[in-house]
This record gives C-alpha cells, structure tokens and sequence, in this order.
C-alpha cells in the first residue's frame, strides 16, 4: 500500500499534463462537432427554403401557363427568377433539352450555340443528381394536358459555401492550434534548458572554491602528519570524486566537447569504479562485438554518468543481487549500440514509457531526474538514442544507448 501511495505521488509532474490534454482535446472535439452539426442545419433549413423556392416557381410557371395559351415562359422565368439570385436554374422541354437557364455564371461565358447547348446538357446531367427535377404540366383551356417542361436547379453557391465553411474553419483554427502548440512547446523546451544549464554551471562553480580549497588542506596536512598519510590518500580519492562531478556540471553546462574514443575501455573504467561500490552479490560483466576497437564520439565524463546511472538503476531493480552484463556492439551506419542488461524486476508495460519523465520514481528516496539525465546526455549531447530495448517483471531490463561512431 505503501509503495503504491509512492508510487502515484513521487510521478508528481506527470499525472497532471496527459489529462489536461485530454481535456484539451475532448473540448475541441465537442466544439468541431458542434459547429458542424450547426452549419449542417442551417444548410438543411437553407436547402427547405431553396426547394421551396424552386417549387414556387414551377407552380406559378404551370398557373400563368395555363391562364392564358402561347405564354413566354422565358418572360415568366425572368420576372419570377429576378427575385433568386442565387439558385441556379435550368429550364427545359419535355425531352430535357435547354430552352433557358438563370444563375448559371459559367453558361454566360459562352457564347449562345451548340457549345453553351453542351455545357447546359452536362449540368443537367449534374443536377439531376443532386435534385429530382420539378416538372411543370402544361393544359389547354379544357384541361387537356399538351405538354411538359422541367425546371432542373442545384444548390446555391451560397449553400454550398456554408456546407464546407465548418470544415474549413476547422482546419485554419487546427492549423493554428498546432502552430501554438509547437511554439508553446518551443519555450518550454529553451526554458527547461535554461534551468539546466544555468542550474548546473551555478553548481560547478559554487563547488569549485571549496573543492581547491580541499586540495589544499590535504597537502597541508600531508605535511603536517606524514603518518595519517593511508587516511589522506583516501580523502584525496574522495576529492577526486567531487572534481569529478563538479567536472560534469560543468561539462552539462557548457557546450560538452565529444572525441573519439574506444567505447569498451570507456566502459571497462566506469566498470571498474562502480564494481567497488556496487553490492558484492552483483556481477558485472562487459562484453564486444565483433572485436574491442569499437569507437564512439563521446563525451568521457558525461557517458560515465549515463553508464553509472543505468547500472545504480539496475543494482536498485535487482535488490542488491544478480547480473549486469554491458554489450558494446557495432551497430549500422557507423554508430555504436551499448546494452545495459540486468537481471532485475523488470518494468511494467505500461510504465516503459514514462521511465524518462521527469519526476518518475517507483522508489522511496528517488528523484526520479537518473534517466532524464541520461536522456539529455545522450539525445542533447550525443545526438544519440536511449530507450527501453526489452523488459519482462521479474526476468529483467535492457536499456540501449546508440552513439554516433
Ligand atoms: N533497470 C531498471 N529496472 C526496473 N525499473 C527501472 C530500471 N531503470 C529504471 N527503472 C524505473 O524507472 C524509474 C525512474 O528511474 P530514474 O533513474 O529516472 O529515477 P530513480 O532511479 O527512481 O531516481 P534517481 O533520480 O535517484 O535516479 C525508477 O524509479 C524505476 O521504477
Ligand atoms: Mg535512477
């Protein structure tokens, strides 16, 4: 229960971001539908009313046709159609050929003959789809029916700019979300970097003065009682300890120097340092291939926190016992992949993806910065990769790091 409550608390940074965004974006989502089911009924109402208009106009065309014979029906269709200047209108006989047309811009264009005749036939054949035509029936004086015309209409280009207007809005305004989002991600980024760098070169530089300052006081007292000399070498190496990781701070911030060295006897001294510190009951072991003169553009500082933070991870999943077996292998395109093996309790699914957040532990005393850190070091630094190679509970983890060769 314990660790549980350890567990949801120490990822102190994390729970809050991913539901936020799920908020974000079920908030969007409930706006898009939204808007589109708004301009999907105006469009019906307006398309009703357009239909209505169409039929309007059909029945005051069969009225007046049958008032009074040899009507101009072009006359009618003008002084009806005058009012609608938008829908577009086709009028034809009885075998569907064009006799008039209104609203129709791209009709206009041609000149009136067979090539209008054709472009007219082809957007019969389009409103056809769109709209069964209305049919207009034409009576004599004793109701004897004589002919029929159809009026053939599609709709406004008024109606189909509001059809896809929601889509378009949608997208300029997700387009312009995402521009957001990147340049929000953008600062956030070059503030994080700044906390750092700044944060680490503050720490290097307050560490520098006490440290020399250290150094010499040991060789004060070296002098001062040459029988403690057993003692002081041991402080000395816990002097050098601290040069070390002051020299990491210092190398994190500032633009880190990267040569080529042999990355197994990089390795073999991380190795040979963390042996002695490490319990007893862990084995570690290092293995090449295809041979040992594998070399990486590394920063040897640097690398040797990475190494060191992956290994004190894995001593932490195994307890206390079991096995750590580093492969440096040759990788393609010239890079060099190291594998951090353990024998651990292995992650689970569905926290391998958070392990590199900020702030993520499973453990009492941890920061969970280890493999942040190291994420930095290697993506920022090395332009390399770090990631999750495999994990199985209880069977153990393998971490894999790509360098550039
Ligand atoms: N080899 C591993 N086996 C199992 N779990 C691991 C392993 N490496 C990392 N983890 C998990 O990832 C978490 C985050 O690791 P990370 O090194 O970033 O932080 P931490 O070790 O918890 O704290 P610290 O900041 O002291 O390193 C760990 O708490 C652990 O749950
Ligand atoms: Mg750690």
């Amino acid at each position: 229960m314990r660790k549980k409550f350890k567990e949801a608390t120490g990822n102190t940074l994390a729970p809050l971001r991913p539901h936020l965004k799920w908020l974000v974006v079920g908030f969007a989502i409930v706006i898009s539908f939204g808007s589109i089911l708004y301009t999907n009924s105006l469009v019906e109402q307006i398309r009703d009313r357009e239909q209505r208009q169409i039929e309007i106009y059909a029945s005051s065309l069969e009225f007046l046709a049958n008032e009074s014979e040899n009507v101009n029906f072009f006359l009618i269709l003008d002084e009806i159609v005058a009012a609608n200047h938008s829908i577009p209108v086709i009028l034809t006989d009885e075998n569907e050929e064009p006799e008039d047309f209104r609203n129709l811009e791209k009709a206009e264009r041609y000149t009136p003959g067979d090539d209008r005749m054709n472009f007219l036939r082809s957007e019969i054949q389009l409103m056809k789809e769109a709209h069964p035509p209305i049919e207009v029936t034409l009576k004599d004086d004793q109701d004897n029916i004589y002919g029929h015309k159809y009026i053939f209409y599609k709709n406004s280009f008024l109606l189909n700019q509001l059809r896809y207007y929601p889509y378009i809005q949608l997208s300029v305004i997700g387009l312009f979300g995402v521009v957001i989002f990147m340049v929000l991600n953008y600062i956030k980024r070059v503030e994080q970097d700044r906390v750092w760098v700044g944060l680490a070169k503050e720490t290097a530089h307050q560490l520098g003065t006490p440290l020399s300052s250290l150094m010499a006081w040991s060789e004060y007292f070296k002098d001062l009682y040459p029988d403690q000399k057993e003692a002081l070498l041991e402080f000395d190496k816990d002097v050098d300890r601290l040069k070390v990781i002051t020299d990491r701070f210092s190398s994190i911030g500032s633009e880190p120097q990267l040569s080529l060295v042999n990355v197994a006897d990089a390795i073999d001294e991380i190795v040979i340092y963390l042996q002695k510190r490490l319990s007893t009951k862990i084995n570690m072991t290092v293995s090449t291939f295809p041979n040992r003169e594998i070399d990486g553009r590394i920063n040897p500082s640097l690398f040797a926190w990475v190494i060191e933070n992956l290994c004190k991870n894995a001593a932490d999943a195994m307890e206390g016992k079991g096995s750590i077996h580093i492969s440096i292998l040759r990788a393609n395109e010239g890079r060099v992949a190291v594998d951090v093996q353990d024998t651990g309790k292995g992650i689970a699914k569905a926290k391998v993806k958070n392990v590199f957040r900020p702030g993520f532990t499973t453990k009492k005393r941890g920061w969970g910065l280890g493999l942040t850190l190291a994420k930095r070091i290697i993506e920022q630094y090395h332009q390399g990769k770090i990631f999750v190679k495999h994990s199985e509970i209880n069977k153990g983890t393998t971490f894999r790091i790509y360098l550039n060769g």
